[in-house]
């Protein structure tokens, strides 16, 4: 790849990949028309080059070394690719009554363990990646890596992430026994439909149960996904306690990564938004040591991230509160804005999720 010198740079040059900042998080992504402003932030950064899409009479100069940022992007899309050819296997499987064939994925849940232990970025990168074609695909894979996250920020041992990995990948193939015209229907489903819908937990259980490999645990972290803490949930409409901590852990993963992708029925929503979201549930129908783990993590993401606010201003974020963590403090063209008593000012978008 070619690069820049970023003394060189244009406004209305596009970038030819991801621009990391100075925490090694992603600033802005690649394909992004440069302006005067995000080139000043660049020179700020004191970065030497950066990629972009050159014209032929501009010289191209070669890049002394990958940063570690670089090796790390290309570790994580190679496992991340691998895991979606294992995840479409085993769909595929499922659909057409094939025996399941496990050694894929127990390979892919032990690189995901790697990941999650040596990539500190992998939650923006998550974001990045997704599509709204083969949602179902990338979705089991990103559950499963969110899942194993909270597990490691709740002390889980190892054994333990491994299986959460497992409930993750595994959570929605029921919803290979759901018809496709409910599943993919783009409007609101009627009530039949949703009574089909609401089956996959079960159907995913049962396929799974057939196979005798996969353990206890894990066939009661599927079946109990969509169970809420106060009882709202489904198929069993169980409460607090009786909830396997799988499924509260896959449920808080379900949900933030749900509401992070674009859908046919709804646009993604940003992520201080998401995390508010589920803030706000906490203590109702999502378990507060689970939800208030994840926000806790989730929330170390964001330090340091650009992000643009509602009145047009791009600032940064300076500080997360411990016990606030979706309120965050973003410095923004010289001035400080405390988002726990400020409620005029929101982050719209975070560059560079
Ligand atoms: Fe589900």
């Amino acid at each position: 790849m070619a690069y820049l010198k970023a003394e060189d740079l244009k406004p209305g040059m596009v970038l030819k990949s991801d621009f990391i900042n100075e925490r090694g998080s992603l600033f802005l992504a690649e394909g992004t028309t440069l302006t005067i402003h995000m080139i000043k932030r660049i020179l700020e950064l004191k970065i030497s080059y950066v990629s972009v899409v050159l014209d032929s009479d501009v010289k191209e100069v070669p890049h002394p070394h990958k940063t570690t940022y670089e090796i790390k992007t290309e570790n994580f899309l190679k496992a991340y690719n691998n895991s979606n050819i294992v995840v479409r296997e085993l769909f595929e499987s499922v659909q057409s009554g094939r025996r399941l064939d496990l050694d894929g994925i127990r390979e892919t849940v032990g690189v995901f363990i790697e990941l999650i232990y040596d990539d500190e970025n992998i939650v923006p990168k998550l974001q990045r990646i997704h599509m709204s074609d083969e949602y179902t695909f990338y979705h089991s894979i990103n559950v499963s890596l969110l899942s194993m996250l909270i597990g490691k920020w709740l002390k889980m041992p190892v054994k333990e992430l491994r299986k959460l990995g497992y409930t993750g990948v595994f959570h929605d193939i029921g919803k290979c026994k759901v018809p496709g015209e409910v599943l993919n229907k783009p409007d609101n489903l009627d009530e039949k439909e949703w009574n089909i819908m609401k089956k996959h937990p079960v159907y995913g259980y049962n396929i799974l149960k057939k196979n005798n490999v996969i353990s206890k645990d894990v066939l009661m972290g599927i079946l109990m996904h969509h169970e809420r803490q106060d009882g709202s949930g489904y198929p069993l409409g169980l409460k607090g306690g009786a909830i396997h901590t799988y499924g509260k852990i896959v449920a808080v993963a379900d949900i933030f990564d749900a509401m992070m992708s674009d859908r046919v029925y709804r646009k993604k929503r940003p992520p201080f938004q998401v995390a508010e979201y589920i803030a706000d549930r906490s203590f109702d129908s999502l378990d507060p040591y689970i939800s208030r783990a994840f926000l806790k993590g989730i929330s170390e993401f964001f330090v340091g991230n650009m992000v643009r606010l509602n009145d047009g201003r791009v600032g940064k974020v300076v500080y997360i509160y411990p016990n606030q963590p979706t309120k965050p403090v973003v410095l923004a063209e010289g001035e400080f804005l405390d988002f726990s008593k400020k409620s005029d000012v929101t982050v719209v978008e975070i560059l560079g999720w």
